[in-house]
């Protein structure tokens, strides 16, 4: 009887395939590893990230289709086979990077570090009044893998936090909301506002102007930080509640449209902070001895963490 070798292919659209191909093959070194070409012979499992449609068309019998990433928005936009399985990367150490990029931006707003730094460029000494941190209460959207390191990192600097799921959740030193039913209260309580929510049916368009006007119960001087996907955010209703002061300013990750075009008007605009979709890059080494666990795992049946739900949207 003959067995046929396992055969994983990579289709990484924006990433260099090599480096995965090489690092997939020393991890699973009883399987073929190679990056996909149209054509290519059929495959058990996929490591991938956005890949086009004409890659799922030729895989039907694809069991397994893993992301490089915690965001599977794009891949749930594909047709895809019913059996196959879309599988996230859990944490694989991002939700670290997230927390400081969260935090850093939370602390350079609050203690007004930006003010402090065109000071120290005009060659001047000078003090601003402190604030208090139960003025800036923090919302975190989205209490995942990624949301709930974020809560409670920034609880650890003992600002106020406030956490919204779809499920009721409990944190130490985090207010749980959840629901529709209490999004507008979490909102109300909220000063500073951080995205970590999927991009689903249900999410898109959810940072709109009727629900940044909300926060600190509805006072000027809310805060957006979205890292999670450009689509949460209508980019029209930002610039005009900036404008206003009714927000005090935006720290903006991620782009209906990346690389964020040339003369978009976030790139210039004072109040807001632009980062190239960077907050928690996925780490390669550890992502592939992470898929390499899980690829094993699922071929002998046994239960792996992170498998998507296509229904929920993540
Ligand atoms: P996750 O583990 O899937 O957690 C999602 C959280 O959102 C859960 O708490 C879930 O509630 C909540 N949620 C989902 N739909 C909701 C709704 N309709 N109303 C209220 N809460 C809802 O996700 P994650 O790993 O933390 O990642 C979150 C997102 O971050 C990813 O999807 C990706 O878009 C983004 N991301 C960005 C970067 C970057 O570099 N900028 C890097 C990685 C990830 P339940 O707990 O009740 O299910
Ligand atoms: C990055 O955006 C991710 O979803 O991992």
């Amino acid at each position: 009887m003959t067995t046929s070798r396992l055969r994983i292919l990579t289709c990484l659209t924006d990433t260099r395939a090599e480096p995965w191909v090489r690092g997939l093959r020393a991890a699973l070194p009883e399987a073929e590893v190679e990056d996909w070409a149209p054509g290519a012979a059929p495959a058990d499992h996929a490591v991938v990230w956005a890949p086009p449609q004409a890659f799922i068309d030729e895989q039907p019998g694809l069991r397994g289709l893993f992301n490089i990433g915690a965001g599977v928005d794009a891949l749930l936009r594909l047709r895809l086979p019913p059996a196959t399985r879309v599988v996230r990367l859990d944490d694989a150490g991002m939700s670290v990077q997230m927390a400081e990029y969260v935090c850093h931006f939370l602390i350079r707003h609050f203690r007004e570090f930006d003010a402090y730094e065109s000071e120290s460029r005009a060659g001047r000494w000078s003090y601003r009044k402190p604030r208090e941190r139960k003025d800036f209460a923090v919302g975190v959207m989205g209490l995942g893998v990624l949301g709930e390191r974020v809560a409670r990192a920034v609880a650890q600097f003992e600002f106020p936090v406030n956490g919204w799921s779809r499920s009721p959740k409990r944190i130490d030193g985090v207010r749980g909301f959840a629901g529709a039913a209490q999004f507008d209260d979490f909102l109300s309580a909220s000063r500073v506002l951080v995205n970590l929510l999927p991009l689903t049916d249900e999410t898109h368009g959810i940072l709109n102007g009727g629900t940044l006007s909300k926060l600190n119960d509805g006072r000027p001087g809310g805060y957006l930080i979205n890292v999670a996907r450009g689509a949460h955010l209508v980019d029209d209703d930002l610039i005009p509640l900036l404008d206003s002061g009714q927000l005090a300013g935006a720290t903006l990750d991620v782009f209906d449209v990346e690389p964020l075009p040339a003369g978009h008007a976030f790139w210039s605009h004072p109040k807001i902070a632009v980062t190239p979709h960077g907050s928690a890059r996925t780490e390669r080494d550890t992502s592939i001895a992470q898929i390499a666990t899980k690829i094993r795992a699922l071929d002998r049946g046994e239960p792996v963490a992170g498998v998507v739900d296509a229904k929920r949207g993540y």
